[in-house]
């Protein structure tokens, strides 16, 4: 007899013939895809816990007029199998639109990846064994610490400030982790713009962290999905300029196109691309061939140009008001810097404040923001929070802000008032 109820109780419950494996076992649901199911259709609720781009920067003319071009053009290749690197005019156009003065890229550095969260998976599983230690940002994307997670066991958690990893501090750890028997295999790293703080560091901080990573021969891996996304259209030198050969380098059309086409890409020093490549053909054969194209056709006559200024004005403009309600609704309450590019604010609540205690609050008077906690490779700063500004509307950023503040206003008083003097910490 076959099938599941049929199977005799000596073979055993199929629960227990699949035993996973380490991997297996390690997988952990993600907080923000869990919160952004649990939410998915509730009336009412603002909600900054996503961190997507807005629906209104999708470019759906251009797609319909795309599509239309790629299949009188060449519809028999949009719909056969591929190379496993990728449509060979879409990797010369990312590696001539990395290229500049100062670093020249091959297409065949380039791998074009099912969005870049399948870079970090390609690398992790090219790159890295079981006891390896990959050094992060304090915070950092928590996709990356689910990815490369699965591959390495061990985080090492660089110190950062306002303005990102500080080298002399990350320096000092790096040291004494290895005066413990752990040398840092990679460093994994946002510059522009992180997820989730928002936050972008200086040119002087890039030099000097691509400088020490060469000194103690750690390879970067640069993870630059917002860096077009500058509020004022300013230019930041990426890490794959200053540190050639050093830096692998993951691109991505998500926050730029969409990202429902999912196209990503890694640069990387080549022989690591032809690895990258292999893992790519083992994984899934090739990026879907249809949207390789249809991507290729939107941006082949700079129609990103024009279409940024669009999205930065909008992320500009949300970011403003939601700085603006926040100074409104949140003083004193906690602090914040205003960003000056990305989909992200990062909050520190005041003293005695836990955002993970606190959601629940805040979804009962309908808004949502995602804890800091889980982006935290350890010792998580637990007054901390997200707010994604890039989908909300202007007159919710300030309906949604105003509840958060009057849950915060209403948890302080509770604590000074159930507190001995002294007691916040
Ligand atoms: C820092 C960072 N890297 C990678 C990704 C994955 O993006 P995608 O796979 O859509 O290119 C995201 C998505 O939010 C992100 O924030």
């Amino acid at each position: 007899m076959t099938g599941y109820g049929a199977v005799p109780a000596s073979v055993g419950e199929p629960a227990e013939m699949w035993r996973f494996g380490t991997r297996g076992k390690g997988l952990r649901d993600s907080v923000i895809r869990a919160l952004t199911k649990q939410l998915a259709g509730r009336t009412g609720l603002v909600s900054f816990a996503g961190g997507m781009p807005s629906p209104l920067t999708f470019p759906d003319a251009a797609v319909a007029s795309a599509f239309e071009a790629v299949m009188r053009q060449d519809s028999k290749a949009a719909l056969q199998y591929g190379p496993s690197d990728g449509y060979p005019p879409l990797r010369q156009w990312i590696a001539e639109s990395l290229s500049s003065a100062s670093v020249s890229i091959g297409a065949d550095q380039v791998i074009v990846t099912s969005g870049s969260q399948q870079g970090l998976d390609l690398l992790g599983k090219v790159m890295l064994d079981a006891t390896d230690t990959v050094a992060v940002e304090t915070p950092t994307y928590l996709g990356a610490l689910q990815s490369l997670g699965l591959y390495a066991t061990g985080f090492l958690s660089a110190p950062t400030d306002g303005l990102g990893i500080v080298p002399a501090a990350f320096d000092a750890l790096l040291s004494r982790a290895s005066g413990a028997g752990r040398q840092c295999k990679l460093l994994y790293a946002i510059p522009t713009f992180q997820n989730p703080t928002g936050r972008t560091m200086p040119l002087s901080r890039r030099t000097e962290l691509v400088t020490l990573c060469a000194r103690r021969r750690i390879p970067i891996v640069e993870d630059n999905p917002y860096g077009e996304l500058d509020h004022e259209g300013r230019r930041h030198v990426p890490l794959l300029e200053l540190g050639e050969g050093n830096v692998a380098y993951l691109g991505s059309f998500s926050k730029v196109l969409s990202p429902g086409l999912r196209i990503g890409y890694v640069v990387a020093p080549r022989p690591l691309a032809r690895k990258l490549e292999l893992a790519k053909q083992a994984s899934d054969l090739h990026t879907c061939s249809l949207t390789q194209r249809l991507v290729f056709e939107i941006v082949r006559d700079g129609f990103l140009a024009h279409h940024l200024e669009s999205c930065r004005a909008l992320y500009g403009a949300n970011a403003k008001a939601m700085t603006a309600a926040l100074a409104r609704h949140l003083h004193g309450l906690a602090e914040w810097a205003e960003p000056s590019g990305g989909m992200f604010l990062w909050l520190t609540l005041q003293r005695g404040l836990d955002a993970t205690a606190l959601l629940e609050r805040a979804l009962a008077a309908n808004v949502a923001y995602v804890p800091g906690a889980p982006f935290y490779a350890d010792s998580p700063d637990h007054r901390t929070l997200r707010l994604c500004y890039s989908t909300a509307q202007r007159d919710s950023i300030e309906t949604g802000i105003a509840a958060l503040g009057r849950v915060l206003k209403e948890s302080t008083d509770a604590i000074h008032h159930s507190s001995t003097p002294g007691r916040l910490a």
